[in-house]
C-alpha cells in the first residue's frame, strides 16, 4: 500500500548538512530526515582531514578568504567566500557546543590542535584525529536522536520532488517528494512545507572515486527535474592520494598526512613535485592530482608513493590511527614504507544553483552541503572547506526557512505516485552494464585531463544511455539501482555539457585544446529548459 506522511520540514540526506540544518530548527518543527541507506552512508562519516577555520590568533579571515580564492582558480563568489569564512568560527563553536571531540593541543589556542593542508598559508584545519567526519556524525546523530521532534528514517529514497508545477498548479512551488520504501517497493508521498536537498556530491559518476556507492547526484539532478539550474559542473575534484591496493575500495589517505611533512615520491624514490609548483606537496589538490596523472602517464607506473615514514611511529599511530591501521591490514607499514597512491574523483564543486541561504530556484526548495552550488569553491575546493560549507549554510537555510514560516500553509493534496502500468524488470543486466559502461567513460574521457573530442565522445554516448534509460524507468517498477543510474546519467550529461561551454582550463577543468586560462572568470550555469533531456 502507498502512504502520505506529512511533515513541516523534509530534509533529504543524514550527513553533516542534513543533521546540522536539522538541529538548528526549534522543537515545534516536525522535521524528518530520509537516508537511502544507514544513516551514516555519505561521505560526512568518511572525512578525515578536519574542519578549515580561523581559530589561531596568528590566522586571519583575510588569509583565508585569500587561500579560498587562490585554490579556486579565481572563480570563486567574493560575497560567497566571505560569508563562509566569517561564519566559520561560530560553526565550529556550535559543533563544540554539540560537543564533537576535536584533538586537543594545550600549546594552541582554544586549545585545540590545527593541521594543515593543501593551498593553506596557516595551520587552520580542526579535526578528531584523522576520522573527524565520523567524529562529527556520530555527535550530530546522537543529538538528532535525542530531539523529539526529528525523526530519524533509513532505507528510503528519494526518486523525485513534487513541485506545483508538476501537479499542473500555477506557480513552480515544492510541495514534497515520492520517496521509495526499499522494504515494501512502494513510493510513498511525503509533504512538506519546506523540502531541502541535502544529498551529498555525485563523485560515483568515475570509475575511482573516494566516495561511498550512494554518492550519484540524486539531488542535483531531481533539482535538475524540477527546474532548478546547475552550475560548474565541470569541476570535479580529483584527490591525489587514495590507497592504490587491488582490495582497498576507495580509502583516502588524509591531505594532513602532506601537511605533516609527507613527500611524493616515484617508483626509483625521486621526489617530483619540485617539477610542478614551488608549494611542492601542499599546492592545491588540482596541481598535484595533475602532477601525479602526468607522472603517471609519462612513465607508465600504476601508482605514485606518498612517503611519511621519517615522522616515526609514535607520531604517525597517533596523528593517522585509523589510516596507519587500514594500511597494515593490507600489509603496508606506513611508519617504515611508503604508500602507493593514485588520484580518484573525490568532490563536486558544482551543483544546485543557490543563494546565500541555500534557497534554489523553486520556492521551498533548498539544497545544501556538498549537492548546492553557492559559489564558494570556484574551480576547485579548497581542502576541508566543504564541511564548513555544510555548517554555515545549514544554519542560513534552518534561519530562512523559519523567517519565511506560513503557519497558515494549506495541506497539500498530493497526486500518489503511479504504479499501474508498471511491471518488474527481467532485465537487470542493463542497470550493471550501464552503471559500469558510463563511470568507465567518463573516467576516460572527462577526467582529469579533456579534449574536445573526448568530451563529443563522451557526449554521445550520454545520450545514448539517458535514452535507454529513461525507456527502462517508464516501462518498469523503480527501484533503488535504477533511480541512482538515471541519476548518475543525468550529472553525467550536466559534467559534459559544462565542460564543452568552457573554452579554458582553470582549477579542476583542463583541456588540451584549451590550455591557458581567460582573462575574465565566469561560472558555467545551465538552466534545464534549454535541454530536451531535462
Ligand atoms: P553526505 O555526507 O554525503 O550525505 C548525503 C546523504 O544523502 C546521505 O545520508 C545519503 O544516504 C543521502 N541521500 C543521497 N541521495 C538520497 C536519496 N535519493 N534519497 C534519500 N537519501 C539520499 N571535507 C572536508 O571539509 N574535510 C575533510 O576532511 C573531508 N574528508 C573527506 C574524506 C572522504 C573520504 C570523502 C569522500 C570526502 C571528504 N570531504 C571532506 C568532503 C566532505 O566529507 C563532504 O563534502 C561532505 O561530508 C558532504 O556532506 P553532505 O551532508 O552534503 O552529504
Ligand atoms: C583529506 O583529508 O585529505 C580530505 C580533506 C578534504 O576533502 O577537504
Amino acid at each position: 500500500m502507498q502512504q502520505q506522511f506529512d511533515y513541516d520540514v523534509l530534509i533529504i540526506g543524514s550527513g553533516a548538512a542534513g543533521l546540522s540544518l536539522a538541529l538548528q530548527l526549534p522543537r515545534d518543527k516536525r522535521v524528518a530526515i530520509i537516508s537511502k541507506r544507514e544513516l551514516s552512508a555519505g561521505s560526512s562519516s568518511r572525512a578525515q582531514g578536519g574542519i578549515a577555520a580561523v581559530l589561531d590568533s596568528t590566522d586571519s579571515v583575510e588569509s583565508h578568504i585569500q587561500d579560498t580564492i587562490e585554490a579556486g582558480a579565481k572563480l570563486g563568489n567574493p560575497k560567497a567566500i566571505r560569508f563562509t569564512v566569517e561564519n566559520a568560527k561560530q560553526s565550529i563553536e556550535w559543533l563544540i557546543q554539540q560537543q564533537v571531540p576535536f584533538t586537543e593541543d594545550n600549546a594552541e589556542q582554544q586549545g585545540y590542535h590545527l593541521t594543515k593542508e593543501g593551498g593553506h598559508s596557516h595551520r587552520r584545519i580542526i579535526h578528531a584525529a584523522d576520522r573527524t567526519g565520523w567524529a562529527v556524525s556520530e555527535t550530530l546523530l546522537q543529538r538528532a536522536k535525542e530531539a523529539p521532534n526529528i525523526q530519524l528514517i533509513t532505507h528510503k529514497v528519494a526518486v523525485d520532488l513534487i513541485t506545483n508545477a508538476k501537479t499542473g498548479l500555477p506557480g513552480n512551488r515544492c510541495i514534497g517528494a515520492y520517496i521509495l520504501d526499499q522494504e515494501t517497493g512502494h513510493v510513498d508521498s511525503f509533504s512538506a512545507q519546506a523540502v531541502v536537498l541535502a544529498t551529498g556530491g555525485a563523485s560515483k559518476v568515475y570509475l575511482y572515486t573516494s566516495n561511498s556507492d550512494g554518492c550519484s547526484g540524486d539531488g542535483i539532478a531531481m533539482a535538475w527535474r524540477a527546474g532548478c539550474r546547475a552550475g560548474n559542473m565541470e569541476f570535479n575534484q580529483f584527490h591525489p592520494t587514495c590507497l592504490y591496493h587491488p582490495k582497498a575500495k576507495s580509502f583516502l589517505i588524509s591531505e594532513a598526512v602532506r601537511g605533516e611533512g609527507g613527500k611524493l615520491l616515484l617508483a626509483n624514490g625521486q621526489p617530483f613535485m619540485q617539477r610542478f609548483d614551488e608549494r611542492l606537496e601542499l599546492a592545491p589538490r588540482d596541481i598535484v592530482a595533475r602532477a601525479i596523472d602526468h607522472e603517471m602517464k609519462r612513465l607508465g607506473d600504476d601508482c605514485v608513493y606518498l612517503d611519511i615514514s621519517h615522522r616515526g611511529k609514535k607520531f604517525i599511530s597517533t596523528h593517522f590511527p585509523t589510516i596507519y591501521e587500514r594500511c597494515l591490514e593490507y600489509g603496508i607499514d606506513i611508519s617504515k614504507d611508503p604508500i602507493p597512491v593514485v588520484p580518484a574523483a573525490h568532490y563536486t564543486c558544482g551543483g544546485v544553483v543557490t543563494d546565500q541561504h541555500g534557497l534554489t530556484d523553486v520556492e521551498g526548495l533548498y539544497a545544501i552541503g556538498e549537492t548546492a552550488f553557492t559559489g564558494l569553491h570556484g574551480a576547485n575546493r579548497l581542502a576541508s572547506n566543504s564541511l564548513l560549507e555544510c555548517f554555515v549554510y545549514a544554519q542560513s537555510a534552518a534561519q530562512h526557512i523559519l523567517r519565511n514560516w506560513q503557519t497558515e500553509y494549506p495541506a497539500q493534496s498530493i497526486k500518489p505516485w503511479d504504479e499501474s502500468q508498471v511491471t518488474d524488470s527481467d532485465e537487470d543486466v542493463i542497470l550493471s552494464h550501464n552503471w559500469d559502461e558510463l563511470r568507465r567513460f567518463m573516467w576516460d574521457y572527462v577526467g582529469i585531463v579533456r579534449t574536445n573530442k573526448r568530451l563529443t565522445r563522451a557526449q554521445h554516448r550520454v545520450d545514448l544511455l539517458l535514452a535507454e534509460i529513461n525507456e527502462f524507468y517508464s516501462n518498469y517498477r523503480v527501484t533503488s539501482d535504477l533511480v541512482e543510474l538515471r541519476n548518475l546519467a543525468v550529472v553525467a550529461s550536466l559534467i559534459i555539457r559544462s565542460a564543452q561551454q568552457r573554452h579554458e582550463s582553470r582549477g579542476l577543468h583542463y583541456t588540451l585544446d584549451y590550455p591557458n586560462t581567460a582573462s575574465v572568470a565566469r561560472d558555467t550555469i545551465l538552466t534545464p529548459h534549454n535541454y530536451l533531456w531535462a
